[in-house]
């Protein structure tokens, strides 16, 4: 496909087989065209079933249907929970024997309307249905538009844990309609933001000035800049073998133990990594020479945006520690940490020992 004006086109390179693609197109309306987009597609001939929560549907899955309709499918919507606890094995079986109830076989498609829990769901249900099915991702929020819907890892959570169970399954086709993010609650909106920071630390220093605060008109170009950092990352290192896609993890570390810590739902995902973020920014001007102009370029930004910088009403340390020890970035005792040289320049350290993340984490909760 070649971009129509206001229309942005995101290639991210895949290993399957040499020279394979996809491609993540980010526009203004682009749900209402979604149906002659994926008609578009060789791979996107079959039938098709829509994947959606129950917050997500009643808003968006007629507009979409309408749209496969006029470009000749019979789409079939199946809707879960809104919400983390749709990840879960129970919810996929349920969801592929709908899909079977539907008549899917192995030359349909699915569709996943929603945030990243959709995506995820929706993403792994169709790596296993019928030994693999295509995916499209209709990303519904921010953390989904800029992270989860690129880059082709799926996932469910197990009581144990978050995303241990899973596979990479990249996209046949990406669309993000900013103007879906208008309907987030403000404070899913925000939460969301937490990604944009991270990118722009990690990669893009320049686009923390540019984040906006809240929904605005013309949100295209900033999602289109975070998907172009996100998809050259996944493109650089699908498999996350190399260390560079494990730079995406920059504030996951304590954003992940936080959330564990603190009971799923208590802090947004984008709240913890704003708190995870705090702490890597300290860590890093504590061993990696971070300078305190940088470090505070990204804290007034998260502060600008709304998003938490008080440690204190996140679990205490230690419940940190014990909650990162079970965490996947945990290996072999140690804990890979994500931290900043200067902004823009990231890389994957494993000097951080639990003494010296005990010091930072009492030194920001008594600040
Ligand atoms: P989510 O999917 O739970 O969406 C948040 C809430 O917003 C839900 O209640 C949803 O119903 C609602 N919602 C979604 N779109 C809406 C819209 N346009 N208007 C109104 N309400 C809307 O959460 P999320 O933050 O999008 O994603 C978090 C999940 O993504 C986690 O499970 C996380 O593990 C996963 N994730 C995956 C990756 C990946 O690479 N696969 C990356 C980041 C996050
Ligand atoms: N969200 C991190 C990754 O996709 O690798």
């Amino acid at each position: 496909m070649t971009p129509t004006q206001n229309q942005t086109i995101i290639e991210v390179k895949t290993s399957p087989t040499p020279g394979s693609s996809y491609q993540v197109l980010v526009e203004d309306g682009l749900l209402t065209k979604a149906g002659s987009l994926i008609r578009q597609h060789p791979a996107l001939q079959g039938s098709c079933v829509i994947l959606s929560d129950d917050r997500v549907a009643p808003l968006y899955a007629q507009s979409l249907t309408n749209s496969l309709q006029n470009a000749g499918y019979a789409p079939k919507l199946i809707t879960v929970p809104a919400g983390e606890k749709s990840k879960s094995m129970a919810i996929l079986e349920e969801v592929c024997g709908q899909m079977v109830t539907a008549g899917l076989d192995r030359s349909s498609f699915l569709i996943a309307l929603g945030g990243g829990v959709i995506g995820d769901l929706g993403g792994f249900a169709a790596a296993i249905y019928f030994r693999g099915i295509p995916l499209v991702q209709i990303p519904t929020t921010i953390v989904a538009q800029v992270d989860s819907s690129v880059g082709g890892k799926t996932g469910l959570n197990l009581p144990q844990g978050k995303n241990l169970v899973g596979s990479f399954h990249q996209p046949a086709l990406v669309l993000a309609d900013p103007l879906t993010l208008r309907s987030l609650p403000p404070r899913e909106f925000t939460e969301g933001l937490a990604e944009m920071v991270k990118h722009a630390a990690i990669r893009d220093p320049a686009m923390l000035e540019q984040i906006p605060p809240a929904w605005t008109p013309n949100l295209a170009p900033i999602i289109a800049r975070n998907i172009a950092i996100k998809a050259a990352i996944v493109t650089a290192d699908e498999k996350e073998t190399t260390g560079e896609r494990a730079l995406l993890n920059f504030g996951h570390t304590i954003g992940h133990a936080i959330e564990n810590a603190a009971g799923y739902g208590k802090f947004l995902h984008g709240e913890a990594i704003s708190l995870g973020l705090i702490v890597a920014l300290q860590l890093s001007r504590q061993l990696a020479g971070l300078s305190a102009e940088d470090a505070c370029a990204v804290q007034q930004t998260l502060q600008r945006l709304g998003l938490p910088l008080d440690l204190r009403p996140a679990p205490p340390p230690e419940a940190l520690l014990a909650s990162m020890r079970t965490d996947k970035k945990f290996s072999a005792g140690q804990i890979r940490f994500v931290l900043l040289r200067r902004l823009g320049d990231a890389f994957l350290s494993s000097s951080v020992t639990e003494p010296t993340l005990l010091e930072v984490l009492e030194q920001l909760r008594a600040d």
